[in-house]
């Protein structure tokens, strides 16, 4: 994997296309210094935010679409709302330089949550699936992406210390190796087609079903089959990145496998990318799988 520099003060601050074919293949676009406004004021609150007597959840979660902050304590009115403030102006300031710089997803993707993560990664307890010290590529339990793409652009707010993340294969070469052992895809027969046609068109006409089509139950096993393969952990290809404080990077986390394995206080904005706004659609997760097993993984492909 690599991870292709980007200097801020370069002319045009918009990707070219080879910049959006690594990063839709899976590569790492990298920017030492984060291309957008963070007040140092803003700053210092999220880090003191154990100090002022804040529970510290593993996420602070703000959700754009609703204007909705959860994962901080409500008892103390003052710190929710100067939190929430906060987490508004870094999802709207990550969003706008993201929908100038990746202009070409804007029109069509979705926003996800921003997030704050202020505990310690290294060490940290967790169950096996949640652990992030595992190498794995992103699959949503709750939100299927029905083969759009997750795009997340993360900030380290570390005055001091790195994130360290270890990335190993790029998503096609990992299901060459990996995906008969995960359990690819079966073709479907006819009475699963009538029930996915079925939920589809209950999701569509806003009845509150989850409509989890093959690709995200594929992409759901292949994210627990890695976590949970010691062997594939321990002997996988390994490319070691620190992310100095101050630094932005922005990767689609369904194809570049990935691990933190020590760090605390980043920032993060997650999209969610519409296939059909896609420079390079050939290389995504979906139609990597699709062109595998042969036949479609969701109602829209079909
Ligand atoms: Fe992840």
């Amino acid at each position: 994997m690599a991870r292709i520099l980007i200097d801020v003060n370069r002319p045009q601050l918009t990707a070219t296309t080879d910049e959006y074919k690594a990063l839709e293949s899976g590569d790492i676009l990298y920017f030492p210094q984060t291309p957008f406004e963070l007040a140092a004021e803003e700053r210092a609150f999220l880090l003191g935010q154990k100090q002022a007597g804040g529970t510290l959840h593993k996420n602070i979660s703000y959700r754009p679409a609703i204007d909705k902050l959860k994962g901080v304590e409500a008892d103390d009115p003052e710190q929710f709302r100067r939190t929430h403030e906060i987490m508004r102006n870094y999802s709207q300031r990550a969003v706008a330089f993201t929908a100038s710089f990746l202009a070409r997803y804007a029109s069509t993707w979705k926003l996800d949550f921003a997030s704050f993560r202020p505990i310690e990664e290294h060490g940290r307890a967790a169950a096996r699936h949640a652990r992030n010290d595992l190498i794995h590529v992103d699959a949503f339990g709750s939100r299927p992406s029905h083969g759009n793409r997750l795009l997340r652009i993360f900030t380290n707010i570390n005055p001091e210390k790195p994130r360290t993340w270890v990335t190993s294969d790029h998503f096609d070469e990992l299901v060459r190796k990996h995906a008969s052992e995960a359990g690819l895809p079966k073709p479907p027969h006819f009475w699963s087609r009538v029930r996915s046609k079925a939920l589809a068109a209950a999701a569509g006409v806003g009845i509150p079903v989850v409509n989890r089509p093959e690709y995200d139950r594929f992409m759901r096993r292949f994210h627990h089959y890695m976590k949970d393969n010691e062997n594939f952990q321990q002997t996988c290809r390994k490319d070691r990145w620190d992310f100095p404080p101050d630094s932005t990077w922005i990767v689609f986390t369904d194809t570049a496998s990935h691990a933190c394995l020590s760090g605390r206080y980043a920032l993060e904005q997650t999209f969610i990318v519409d296939r059909r706004g896609l420079v390079f659609p050939e290389r995504s997760p979906i139609a990597i799988l699709e062109k595998m097993v042969g036949f479609p993984l969701t109602a829209r492909s079909a």
